[in-house]
């Protein structure tokens, strides 16, 4: 049976359980795959108690991730994000794909810092099993504080993403017309390594991930701007940040499809 390993180099988005055969992993996916071929959760409309944005937001029944987005009516290069997610006695991230695949296109990922505040970095993954390193470039996070909160178990991480689309990220402004844009979201459970900075070491997402289809055409609101308003500074990226290597976004169909389309939470060890 898979174990879970506490090994630093198993990251999010990978398909392949901690300490279990690849080969059998991908044909178990394949067999679910074809079980389910559309299984994949839609967003819906969600209002935040906070600040009143009105959010498209896909959320885990089962994990209780949830992740929002809110656009402009004439979508350029910017949108508002909201991540919320469970943490277990104060330890885990959360995070989220600009397409339904981890390998390539931008990252995010956010966590508790271990002193009542929150930590979040642009990530960009070069394959399935290492932690995704932080990469900086033309986009930048701007947190929303009057919806954005940690205790010990509960995250919730609003925030404007400025420069965030753009084609070689993974989802272009002209793609935000779709009413089922394929994006990707990821949960763990476990304390990430080296908390306090923005290269924390984000271990395999034991919780769970997969995909959802984004109605961004939905997410338009002539609000936009009141709500962007609500956002604060800029957050510079690590030193250690790697430039973002472009062009690997595109449309989100490759070789990421989850195993655990309905929201993933279904492994029983997921806790201690
Ligand atoms: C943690 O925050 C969540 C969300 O705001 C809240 O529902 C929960 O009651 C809080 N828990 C504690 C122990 O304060
Ligand atoms: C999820 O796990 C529970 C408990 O092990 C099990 O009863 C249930 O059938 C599982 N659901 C799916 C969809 O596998």
């Amino acid at each position: 049976m898979p174990q879970h390993s506490h090994s630093a180099r198993r990251s999010w988005w990978s398909r392949r359980m901690p300490g279990s055969s690849a080969t059998l992993n991908t044909s178990l996916l394949l067999l679910a795959a074809l079980a389910s071929p559309s299984a994949a959760q839609t967003t819906t409309a969600f209002t935040d108690q906070e600040t009143g944005i009105q959010f498209q937001r896909f959320f885990g029944a089962k994990s209780g991730f949830g992740f929002g987005i809110a656009l402009p009516t004439a979508p350029s290069t910017s949108f508002i994000g909201q991540l919320t997610f469970p943490l277990a006695r104060g330890a885990g991230w959360g995070g989220f794909s600009l397409t339904g695949d981890m390998e390539g296109p931008l990252l995010m990922a956010a966590w508790p810092d271990g002193a009542g505040g929150i930590v979040s970095s642009f990530r960009q993954a070069a394959n399935e099993d290492d932690n995704p390193p932080e990469v900086s470039g033309g986009f930048a996070v701007r947190p929303i504080a009057a919806a954005t909160s940690v205790n010990a178990t509960f995250l919730s991480y609003t925030f404007l993403c400025e420069g965030c689309l753009d084609a070689s990220l993974g989802l272009s402004a002209a793609e935000t017309a779709g009413a089922a844009v394929e994006m990707g979201w990821a949960l763990g459970s476990r304390a990430v390594g080296n908390q306090a900075s923005t290269a924390a070491v984000l271990n395999f997402h034991n919780v769970g991930f997969g995909d959802f289809k984004a109605n961004l055409a939905a997410a338009r609101s002539a609000e936009f701007d009141t709500w962007a308003a609500l956002a604060g500074d800029a957050l510079a990226p690590g030193a250690g940040a790697q430039p973002f290597s472009g062009g690997g976004g595109g449309g989100g169909d490759g070789g990421f499809d989850s195993g655990d389309e309905d929201d993933g939470g279904n492994d029983s060890d997921d806790d201690d």
